[in-house]
Order: structure tokens, then sequence, then C-alpha cells
């Protein structure tokens, strides 16, 4: 397959990062299928893009015609058949080892022989899921960042059932979706930027829990000493606490090693359901429109 011959994307969970991803794709041109099993998650995302996509419009970054162009060619969906269409299936599902696993064995019962079959995953290498298919040189990572409309960055990883063609088809892919592409040629659990960031993410969470700074004083030596566009605390906050905590779980459940578990402070936000800005607490608190409010102590 050629990476012209990419003819339909389909994604598969339609929340943070699948309604981005399916966006980028509907915008670069290509028809694409939303599928996602709540409905409820596929209005939020409808609601949520266009509400993104309104606001790029008022900025001039696109016309109001490229963007009603993009919502015409995106489909969105709770039926998986709808799907067989895609040639490039890029799956966003939960981080949980035993659902993607699942989930690409209906894939495999619906798509063609040589579609791509892409997990978004943030730490599970595709190896731990290429089994289940009948043809696993056809997956691969493609490893989008939060948030996708924003960020430039994709890491494709080959695994040792990945064909060439499948990376090369991957790699194309993503420059057709204006990113930048790097591609791992051996898999290695959480990439590269996650697993730098891991690091620094640990150092964050042992500082805070020692009493050493609060989460705002790190956040703020992390933009003003080290010119991080964003604190670890706020980046934990914009990408799901819940997403952190699953991506320590699944270290955890690989390695058995203690110090791969989620901290405990994360483990207690995911406790108490403060997930960060989509439930409006996380580290810090946000309004309707996610937005930090201000908390008085
Ligand atoms: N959030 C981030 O910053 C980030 C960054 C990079 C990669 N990722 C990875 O992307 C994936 C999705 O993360 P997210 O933050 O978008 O999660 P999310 O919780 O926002 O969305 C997951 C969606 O998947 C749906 N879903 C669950 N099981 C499904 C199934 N079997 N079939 C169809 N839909 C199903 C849910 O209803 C939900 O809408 C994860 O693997 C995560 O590790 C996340």
């Amino acid at each position: 397959m050629k990476n012209n011959e990419i003819k339909h994307v389909g994604v598969v969970g339609s929340g943070a990062m699948g309604s981005q991803i399916a966006m980028v794709s509907a915008l670069a041109g290509y028809p694409v299928t939303l599928q996602d099993i709540e409905q409820e998650s596929l209005d939020k995302a409808k609601t949520f893009l266009t509400l993104q996509m309104d606001r790029r419009v008022e900025k001039e970054r696109y016309t109001r015609e490229e963007v009603d162009q993009a919502f015409e060619r995106l489909t969105f969906t709770t039926n998986i058949e709808e799907l067989s269409k895609a040639n490039m299936i890029i799956e966003a599902i939960v981080e949980k080892l035993e659902a993607k696993r699942d989930l690409f064995s209906e894939l495999d019962k619906i798509v063609t022989d040589d579609t791509i079959l892409a997990t978004n995953s943030s730490t599970i290498v595709s190896s731990k899921i290429a089994d289940v298919v009948s043809n696993p040189g056809n997956v691969c990572n493609i490893h989008f960042f939060n948030p996708v409309l924003v960020m430039d960055m994709v890491e494709v990883v080959k695994g040792p059932h990945t064909s060439d063609e499948t990376a090369e088809v991957s790699m194309a892919f993503v420059k057709s979706i204006r990113k930048t592409p790097v591609l791992l040629k051996k898999e290695i659990s959480g990439f590269i930027a996650n697993r730098i960031l891991g690091k620094l993410m640990d150092e964050a969470v042992f500082l805070y829990e020692n009493g050493y700074a609060t989460h705002e004083e790190i956040d703020l030596v992390c933009k003003k000493a080290l010119n991080h566009p964003i604190g670890p605390f706020e980046l934990m906050d914009l990408t799901g606490i819940d997403v952190n905590y699953f991506v320590r779980m699944q270290r955890y459940s690989e390695s058995g090693d203690k110090k791969d578990k989620p901290a405990r402070i994360v483990a207690e936000k995911v406790g108490k359901g403060e997930l960060g800005k989509k439930t409006g607490k996380g580290f810090y608190e946000y309004d309707e429109n996610g937005t930090k409010v201000e908390v008085k102590k």
C-alpha cells in the first residue's frame, strides 16, 4: 500500500485524543470515521471540536469553508462495522492492555488484509497487541501528543512484527496530516518523550509529596528556570491524572517493581475523581470553559 492509497481513516475512541486525531486527519483531507462505544462521548467530541475549530476560524488559522468541509468528511458513530471502510485505523481508547487487545481482535474481523492498525497508547508497545490479529505486520504504534490540534510531534514505533511498509506508510501518513514524525526502529515502553517526561514527573511528585515545595512552586520553577511552557502538575491536569495512573499501573503490571506504581498523590486524586481539567479539578481548579481559576487559601 502506498500512502496515497490511504483512502479512509478510522479512529477508535472519541475522548481527548481520538477526537483531535480524527479532526486533524479530516482537516488534511481524509474521510474519517470516529467510533466510540459511548454516544455521550461522541456528542462531547463534536461539541468540543466545534468550539475548538470556531476559535481557530476567529483567529484566521482556518477559513470557515475549510472547517465546514472537514466536518463534512468526519462521521461519528457507535457502530464498529463502519470502520471496515478505513485502511488506516488509529486506536485511542482507554489505556488498558486487555481492552486494546479485545478491540484489535474485533477489528481484525472487519478490516481488509492491508489495513494498518495503529495504537495511540502512551506506553504500551504494539507487540503486546499484535498477536491477536491475522496480519501482525500491519500493527504499529502511532503516538500523538495532547492537544493533538496543537502539538506537532508524533512518534511512530516499529515493533519486531511491524513490516517496513507499515512503518513507511505510517510515517508518510503522519507527514500528510502536517505533523512531524520520528520513527523508533526498536520498540520500548513509553517511547522517547514520555520516558524523559516520566523522570521529570517522578522528581516533581517526590518534591511535592515530601513537602519541599507546593505544586504551584514546582510548576513555576519549571517554567521560569527551565523554560518549560507548562509545569509538570499543570501538564498532569491537562493530560488527565487518570492517564498518568493507568500508565503507571500498566508499567507496574509489566515490571512488578513497586517503584513503577502510581504516586500516592496521583492514586488519591484518581480515587476522589479529581482527574484534572476534564473534571474541573485536579491539582488546580477549572471553570466550565476549562480556564484555571484561582483558589483563595
Ligand atoms: N490524554 C493524553 O494526553 C494522551 C496522550 C497520548 C496518548 N494517549 C493515549 O491515548 C489513548 C486515549 O486517551 P484519552 O486521553 O483520549 O482517553 P479518554 O478517556 O479521553 O477517551 C477514551 C475514549 O475511548 C472510549 N472507549 C473505551 N473503550 C472503547 C472501545 N472498546 N471501543 C470504542 N471506544 C472505546 C471511551 O468511551 C472514551 O470516549 C490512551 O491509550 C492514552 O494512553 C493519551
